[in-house]
């Protein structure tokens, strides 16, 4: 959700700052631009719509000299994919430039006041309401950091803000409230960005900004600040735990790909996880009304969640869709909101936290990225431990979590004597397969799936269907069909279907079927019937099973049978099998796999 950049150096630092936005490129790439202080007292601002690469080599980015520079990757939310709507803004006089990420609530009431006081604006955007107020009031103060300030406090909603000014050209001013930020301390250089993937390359050290607070960033130093008091705050520096390799593609065509196959790596860190983390956790379930909530991906892995706690856990907790929840959820301080996110910074995500301490519930999240606004907005947290996800879709963290989730469903269960000690230790291990199914799955499988999703890519439409914990497998694997191959897929319960949905059965609308273990026979045996609906409709039916005695059931059209593996694993292997579809459609539709249309990786606004 737009992707802000700043590095400051003794040298020229334009390179740096394209690979800056290049590496933050996930979270917004419809347009880009960089702004740099040279000497001269005109700020520099190269700008247009399009890719990262594609501008940079058009505007020539890196043949810009300074060393005080900022940039930014947009995903477009007030005005238009256009070049004057492309960060960095300027200021009437081209001496403060600023790039953004968030929503400026007020900017329709601050532009009228500053079109009345002469600003000249030339974009449509919120942002460009930030430059003109400093712009205002350094006139009045004739102080770079007095006029950031001043400017800020009139500010209302979210935002990342990241500002040089020629006024200043040692100086990197920037702020956050509710919109991520960090900055990097380097050897010969220190950085600002959303996040740490755009100076992963040159500095593993970070530093985070609290909301409500400044900073001024120079090449060999920082300093926070409070807005409030204009007070110095000290905050620890950070080692972070990823690299610069881990955020390469390493060969594999795309990062969905090669994310897809580092999962037997991220199970067994989920797996890895500290048991008293987990137990933690799970007492926290039980003594307080859980509540899960996450968007889009990890809204369907709360699902998964609810089941598990429900078959396994010994009651069933709420799962609420964090962008509803504000209208939804009536929290006590008996309730428990456990939130599930990948970047820690999905906008509705940390709302509904936010929702939930307000009404004195505890706060909990099962996080990939360390250092994220959940990170530290909640009282208990799980770091996933998954490496970088640099793919828009997410694959790798959404495993990871169905994998803790059913971790603390499980240890829930005991607690609460819904199941022995014995049966969740068996079922933990049971999980200990999945590692290795997934890479026969990878390695055995891919080559079928990729030829039913070529001999498939003619079909527009897609259901996917799943009874019980297939259920919200079955949604999750219809949006990743959808967001990456912009092929149209609902997911639904299979026993859904015949109460209005069937009526769209023909030749040209497909099936798949997340088809339970026969030993869970009762389930079995409805799944079959959705399967018999739809093959008396003369649908395709796509069949996703593990490998059991006897051949598959003759009604499939096709199958993708799975390795031998214990059934309670079954989910989350064909998960990754339905990634493997969706892939592998995507491909031969040449669609833009790591960065689908419209799409960005971290949803920051509401
Ligand atoms: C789908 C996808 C999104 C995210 C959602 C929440 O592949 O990636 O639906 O799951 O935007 O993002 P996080 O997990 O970062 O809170």
């Amino acid at each position: 959700m737009c992707g802000i950049a700043g590095v400051i150096s003794l040298g020229d630092i334009a390179e740096r700052l394209v690979q800056c936005i290049h590496n933050l490129e996930y979270r917004g790439y419809d347009s880009c631009g960089v702004a740099m202080v040279n000497g001269s007292p005109h700020i520099h601002v190269r700008k247009n719509i399009g890719a990262v690469a594609e501008v940079s080599e058009k505007e020539r980015f890196s043949s810009l000299a300074g060393h005080t520079g900022i940039a930014h990757t947009r995903w477009a939310t007030h005005g238009k994919v256009t070049r004057e709507n492309a960060h960095p803004h300027s200021s009437c006089a081209a001496d403060f430039s600023v790039t953004h990420n968030g929503i400026i609530s007020n900017h329709e009431r601050l532009r009228a006041r500053l079109t009345r006081d002469g600003h000249k604006f030339l974009s449509e955007t919120d942002t460009e309401v930030i430059v003109h107020l400093v712009e205002d009031y350094f006139m009045k103060s004739m102080s770079v950091e007095k006029a950031f300030v001043a400017a800020i406090r009139e500010l209302e909603g979210t935002y990342a803000v990241a500002m040089i000014s020629s006024h200043e050209p040692d100086r990197i001013f920037c702020v956050r409230k509710e919109s991520p930020l960090i900055i990097g301390l380097g050897t010969d250089a220190n950085y600002v960005a959303s996040d740490f993937n755009a100076f992963v390359d040159h500095t593993k050290k970070a530093v985070f900004i609290e909301d409500g607070e400044y900073a001024v960033v120079a090449h060999d130093s920082h300093s926070i600040k409070s807005i409030a008091t204009g007070e110095a705050v000290c905050r620890e520096v950070l080692e972070l735990p990823w690299d610069s390799e881990m955020a390469q593609k390493g060969g594999f065509p795309h990062y969905m790909l090669k994310e897809i196959y580092e999962q037997p790596t991220v199970v067994n860190s989920a797996l890895d996880i500290d048991e008293a983390k987990i137990e933690n956790l799970a007492r926290l379930t039980v003594e307080k009304n859980l509540v899960l909530t996450g968007v889009g991906t990890t809204f369907y892995i709360t699902q998964f969640a609810q089941y598990m706690f429900s078959i396994y856990g010994g009651a069933t907790p709420l799962a609420l869709s964090s962008d509803e929840f504000r209208h939804l959820a009536r929290m006590n301080k008996d309730s428990l909101v456990l939130a599930v996110s990948q970047s820690g910074e999905t906008y509705d995500t940390l709302t509904a936290l936010r929702v939930a301490k307000n009404q004195r519930a505890s706060t909990a999240a099962i996080v990939n990225v360390m250092g994220s606004s959940m990170a530290r907005t909640v009282d208990s947290l799980i770091l996933q431990g998954s490496g970088p996800e640099i793919c828009v879709l997410s694959t790798k963290a959404a495993l990871s979590q169905m994998i803790i989730l059913t971790r603390v469903a499980l240890e829930a269960g005991v607690l609460r004597g819904t199941i022995t000690r014995k049966e969740a230790n068996a079922r933990i291990k049971d999980l200990r397969a999945i590692p290795d199914a997934i890479e026969r799955t990878l390695n055995e499988k891919s080559g079928f799936i990729h030829t039913i999703a070529k001999a498939q890519s003619h079909i527009n439409h897609w259901l996917f269907l799943g009874r019980e914990r297939y259920y919200p497998v079955a949604r999750e694997s219809a949006l990743k069909m959808k967001e990456v191959s912009y092929v149209h897929a609902e997911g639904m319960p299979s026993g859904f279907l015949k109460h209005g949905t069937i009526a769209l059965i023909d030749e040209k609308m497909n099936s798949v079927v997340f088809m339970p273990p026969k030993e869970q026979k009762e389930l079995y045996d409805l799944s079959m019937s959705s399967v018999e609906e739809i093959r008396a409709r003369g649908g395709y039916i796509l069949g996703i099973m593990l490998e059991e005695k006897g051949k598959p059931p003759g009604v499939f059209s096709d199958v993708i049978t799975l390795p031998k593996a214990p059934s309670f694993v079954a989910p989350y292997l064909q998960m990754v099998a339905a990634q493997l579809l969706s892939y592998f459609t995507a491909v031969t539709l040449k669609r833009n796999i790591d960065r689908p249309r419209s799409l960005a990786k971290s949803v920051t606004v509401a």
